[in-house]
């Protein structure tokens, strides 16, 4: 009780804001718990009440008071092109917030898509240039939440995880946590058994789709995805998108949106 919280920087650039909406919906621990008793969530223009110059005082101040402590959250990515103008926050370009912001923190999250690969506004021919927040911070530690977005419970139990142990998480090879990235959707999928056996939807509203059969002849990238949905699930571990009746759309793999997710069967 008497320990310090750490304190947590979160900005966002090129977005949708959902990876925040994931967040805030986090169950084990609540999201609550994490903004209120665990860290110290000094700057985030969607989570805080102030907005403006107050809010980007708070940001000055977290950065100047907590220098080499705090930890940088990231959601969205910087565009690069013509300066950095297709992203202005606090009037003036996202990509110099990011990188001032980079400069004081003790480690970076990358939250979701966007920050990690560069999501749909990265997507061929990305006229802004939107770039992944490693390929602009090079000399801190980054760890990658990614998904479009993450699931709640892995964003908060990485930051749980940080606080309790004071480390990062055994990171793979592209900078993921290994507990929660470790294995594909299809390893643990429910339907694996009718994969198995041969046994797949041919058409959306087949009879093979209302007996819940394999997924992967309507496009299903489970095979081929690292992500915790077919473990944890979503929404308090209520469901995921398979489960749902539609296949895997590789939402956390780099790549998302050019590598044809979408329905590139159809
Ligand atoms: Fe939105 Fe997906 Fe980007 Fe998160 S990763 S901000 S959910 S587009
Ligand atoms: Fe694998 Fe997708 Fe089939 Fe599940 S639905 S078993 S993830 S191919
Ligand atoms: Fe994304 Fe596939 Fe999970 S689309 S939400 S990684 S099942």
């Amino acid at each position: 009780e008497t320990k310090p919280r750490t304190p947590v920087i979160w900005v966002n650039g090129l977005e949708c804001t959902c990876c925040s909406e994931s967040f805030i919906r986090g169950a084990h621990p609540l999201a609550k718990d994490v903004v209120l008793s665990m860290i110290s969530l000094d700057y985030s223009h969607v989570l805080m009440a102030a907005a403006g110059h107050a809010a980007e005082a708070a940001l000055a101040e977290a950065m100047e008071t907590h220098k080499g402590n705090y930890i940088l959250a990231v959601e969205g990515n910087p565009p690069l092109n013509e300066d950095g103008m297709f992203c202005i926050v606090g009037g003036r370009p996202f990509v110099e917030k990011l990188k001032e912001a980079a400069a004081g923190a003790k480690a970076v999250i990358a939250w979701g898509a966007c920050a990690s690969y560069g999501c749909v506004q990265a997507a061929k021919p990305n006229p802004t240039q939107a770039t992944p927040i490693h390929k602009v911070i090079t000399d801190k530690p980054i760890i990658k939440i990614p998904g479009c977005p993450p699931i709640a419970e892995v964003m908060t139990g990485v930051i749980t995880y940080m606080l309790t142990f004071d480390r990062l998480p055994e990171l793979d090879r592209q900078g993921r946590p290994a507990m929660f990235y470790g294995q594909r959707i299809h390893d643990k999928c429910y339907r694996r058994p009718h994969f198995d056996a041969g046994q797949f939807v041919e058409a959306w509203d087949d009879d093979n789709a209302r007996k819940g059969y394999c997924l992967y002849k309507m496009g299903c990238k489970g095979p081929t995805t690292y992500n915790a949905c077919s473990t944890i699930g979503w929404n308090e571990g209520i469901s995921f998108p398979i489960q749902s009746g539609h296949g895997c759309i590789g939402c956390s793999e780099d790549g998302f949106w050019d590598q044809g997710g979408f329905y590139d069967r159809l």
